[in-house]
C-alpha cells in the first residue's frame, strides 16, 4: 500500500517526483505529498485527494532543487488528511521522510519521545523525530538512522532527507523498495513503472538493507551490521507497458493485452519447467497459496492438479495460512502465487515453510520482488507491469502457469503449450471491440442491480468465484460465487424474480449446471449463461469457445470486460476502485 519515490541528480526534482507518484498512485490514492531540499531548505507540498485534484490545487511540481521526496498514501494509521499525508518532519524540521509499510511498536517508540510535538496521528512521523533525536545526541545523519532502523518492528520503506545534508537515506523492511539507476541520477522507487521513463537499470534493496545516496551510492545492512555491495539489472518491461495508449482506463488495456501475455507463458524453459514438475511430483505435500485474485488462481491449480495430473495439491488462502503451520515440514512444497511479490501474507506463508527446511517456488509477475528473491525458484508470468488495482491479465498468466505445470507433472508439457497457443485467436475475438461493445449492452441492463450472483462446477467453481470479485470490486454492485450444486443448501433463498445468476458451463459440467440454472430460474432468476453452447434456460448468452483445461481462461474474460463496463456505467474508476491498494503488503 502506499507508494513512494525520490530523486537525487542533475534534474528538476519536483516534476520527476510527481510524474512518478502518478505512475504509483495504484499503490494508493487517497493523499500525496513532495518534499525538495534546496539550498538547505525543505519544500513540503502534501493534502488529502487524489493526486491530479491536489496538484491543481497546490501545483506541486513547482518545488525547487534536485533532490526530493515523493509519497501516495492508502491510509493506515489515522484518517485521510493533510497532516496525516506525507512527507512527514520531526519538530525542528531537519528531518524529512516518507514511508510505506507499517511500524508495528510505535505506541512503545512514541512514549519514548515525550515533549516532542506530533503533528499527525501517523505511525510514520515518529521515525523522523527518533532520528532527530538521535542527531541530538550528536550522531550524524546515517549513524542517527542506523539507530533507528534497528528500533523500527514491522514493514517499511523509507526514503528520508536531512536539511543540513545533501544525501538520501533509503531504507527497506518487508517493503518493496528498488532504486532505478539513471545516468548520473537515482530514483528509489516503490515499483519500477515509477522510474521506467529514465531508464532499465534496477537495483533491488534486500530486507535490512540502507543506501545512502548521493554522487553515487553505499550500501550498508542493518542486520549484518556491515557495508554491502548491491548489483545493478536490467529489467525487460518496456516502458509503452506501464502507459494507457488510446485506451480509457488501464483496466480494459490489460483486459485486451491478454492475447499477448499468455502466449509469453509459453516462452518459458522446458527443461526448468520440467524440473519444478519433478519437485512437485516428488513431493507429498504440496500447497498453493495466494490471496484474493491469487488465491482464486491457485484454487483453480488444485482442480487443474488434480485433473490433469492426478495430484493432490492444495490450496490455501495466505490470510488463513496460519492455521495450516502444523502440517509444514521438510517436506512440504509451497508455491506461492503472487503479482506483485509482496503481499505480506503470501510472504509470511513461504516464510512459515521455509523456517522447517520446506521448499518454496513462486509464480510471480514482478521480478526483484521479495516472493522472487525469497523463493528457491520463481517462475515469471511475464504478463509485464498490470497498473490496474484489479488483476486480470496477471491472473490469467497465472492460470496458464498452473496448466503448463499440471501438465508438465505427466509429461506433456507440450500439449499443455498447444493448449494456450491455441487460445491465441480466441482470446483475440473475445476482448475485440464487438464483444465488448456486446457485453456493454448486457452492463447497461445490469447496473442498477444490488446483487449478481455467479455459479460454476469443477474448473468453473473458481471460475465463478474470480468472477464475482471481479464485478464487485470495481462496479460495488454485491456479487458472489458458488459451487452450482452448492445454491441450494441456503443462499437459493435470496433469488427473487429478476436476480441475476451468471452460470458457467463446460461441456463436462453442462448437465449439473444446467439443472442448477433451472432451479434458479424456475424461482424467478434471470439467467446469464457463459459458454459454448446456448441453452434455453439462458435468458441472455455469452458465448466463449470450448477449450478444456484452459477454460478458466476463456470464461473469465468476459467478466472482466463486463465488471470494467458496469465500473464505468456507475461512474466508479475501474483503476482506482476505493479502498483498494494494488499491493497488500500488511497484514
Ligand atoms: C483483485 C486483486 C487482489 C490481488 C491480491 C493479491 O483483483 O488484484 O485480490 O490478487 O491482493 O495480490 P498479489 O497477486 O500481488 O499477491
Amino acid at each position: 500500500m502506499c507508494g513512494i519515490i525520490g530523486y537525487v541528480g542533475k534534474r528538476k526534482a519536483a516534476p520527476i517526483i510527481f510524474q512518478g507518484l502518478k505512475k504509483l498512485e495504484y499503490r494508493g490514492y487517497d493523499s500525496a505529498g513532495i518534499a525538495t531540499l534546496h539550498d538547505g531548505e525543505f519544500f513540503i507540498k502534501k493534502d488529502a485527494g487524489k493526486i491530479d485534484d491536489i496538484h491543481k490545487r497546490l501545483n506541486l511540481t513547482d518545488l525547487p532543487g534536485s533532490i526530493g521526496i515523493g509519497h501516495t498514501r492508502w491510509a493506515t494509521h489515522g484518517g485521510v488528511t493533510k497532516e496525516n499525508a506525507h512527507p512527514h518532519t520531526d519538530c525542528h524540521g531537519n528531518i524529512v521522510l516518507v514511508h510505506n509499510g507499517i511500524i508495528e511498536n510505535y505506541q512503545e517508540l512514541k512514549r519514548l519521545l515525550s515533549g516532542h510535538d506530533m503533528r499527525s496521528e501517523t505511525d510514520t512521523e515518529i521515525i523522523a523525530h527518533l532520528i532527530g533525536e538521535e542527531m541530538k545526541n550528536g550522531k550524524d545523519f546515517v549513524e542517527a538512522t542506523k539507530s533507528t532502523l534497528k528500533k523500527l518492528e514491522g514493514q517499511y520503506a523509507l526514503l528520508i532527507l536531512n536539511k543540513n545534508d545533501n544525501r538520501m537515506i533509503a531504507a527497506r523492511r518487508k517493503a518493496p523498495l528498488l532504486i532505478g539507476v539513471g545516468d548520473g541520477d537515482y530514483f528509489p522507487a516503490s515499483d519500477i513503472p515509477a522510474f521506467l521513463d529514465y531508464t532499465k537499470n534496477v537495483i533491488y534493496l534486500s530486507d535490512g538493507d540502507m543506501a545512502v545516496i548521493d554522487g553515487e551510492m553505499k550500501f550498508f545492512n542493518i542486520d549484518l551490521n556491515k557495508e554491502v555491495q548491491r548489483e545493478i539489472s536490467t529489467i525487460d518491461w518496456d516502458p509503452e507497458q506501464a502507459k494507457k495508449g488510446d485506451f480509457d482506463h488501464f483496466m480494459i488495456k490489460e483486459i485486451v493485452e491478454q492475447n499477448e501475455t499468455i502466449q509469453r507463458v509459453i516462452e518459458q524453459d522446458d527443461s526448468f519447467m520440467l524440473s519444478i514438475a519433478d519437485e512437485i511430483k516428488k513431493h507429498k505435500n504440496v500447497i498453493l497459496v495466494g490471496c484474493g485474485t491469487a488465491y482464486y488462481a491457485c484454487l483453480t491449480g488444485s482442480y487443474l492438479f488434480s485433473k490433469i495430473a492426478n495430484k493432490y495439491v492444495i490450496a490455501v488462502s495466505g490470510s488463513e495460512f496460519s492455521n495450516f503451520k502444523g502440517l509444514l515440514n521438510e517436506d512440504t512444497l509451497i508455491i506461492a502465487v503472487s503479482q506483485s511479490g509482496e503481499t505480506a501474507d503470501t510472504l509470511e506463508a513461504i516464510r512459515a515453510a521455509k523456517s522447517v527446511g520446506g521448499k518454496v517456488f513462486s509464480i510471480v509477475n514482478v521480478r526483484g520482488s521479495s516472493l522472487d528473491r525469497e523463493s528457491d525458484e520463481s517462475i515469471y508470468t511475464k504478463a509485464g507491469p498490470e497498473i490496474g488495482v484489479v488483476s486480470t491479465k496477471a491472473y490469467t498468466a497465472q492460470v496458464a502457469v498452473l496448466l503448463l505445470l499440471a501438465h508438465a507433472v505427466v509429461g506433456k508439457l507440450e500439449e499443455g503449450k498447444n493448449r494456450l497457443k491455441n487460445l491465441h485467436a480466441l482470446v483475440y475475438n473475445l476482448t475485440a471491440l464487438s464483444t465488448r461493445k456486446y457485453l456493454r449492452r448486457l452492463a447497461e441492463k445490469l447496473k442498477d442491480e444490488e446483487h449478481i450472483f455467479t455459479i460454476g462446477r469443477g474448473l468453473m467453481y473458481p471460475t465463478a468465484l474470480e468472477a464475482a470479485l471481479k464485478l464487485k470490486e470495481v462496479s460495488y454492485i454485491h456479487a458472489e460465487g458458488f459451487a452450482g450444486g452448492d445454491l441450494k443448501h441456503g443462499s437459493i433463498a435470496l433469488i427473487e424474480k429478476g436476480t441475476p445468476t451468471i452460470v458457467f458451463v463446460t461441456k463436462d459440467t453442462e448437465r449439473d449446471v444446467i439443472s442448477n440454472a433451472m432451479e434458479i430460474k424456475s424461482r424467478g432468476g434471470y439467467i446469464i449463461g457463459v459458454g459454448p453452447e446456448n441453452n434455453e434456460v439462458f435468458d441472455h448468452f455469452i458465448k466463449v469457445p470450448e477449450v478444456g483445461f484452459a477454460d478458466p481462461i476463456t470464461h473469465i474474460i468476459p467478466m472482466q470486460i463486463l465488471g470494467y463496463q458496469l465500473a464505468v456505467l456507475r461512474g466508479c474508476d475501474p483503476d482506482k476502485p476505493r479502498n483498494l491498494a494494488k499491493s497488500v503488503v500488511v497484514k
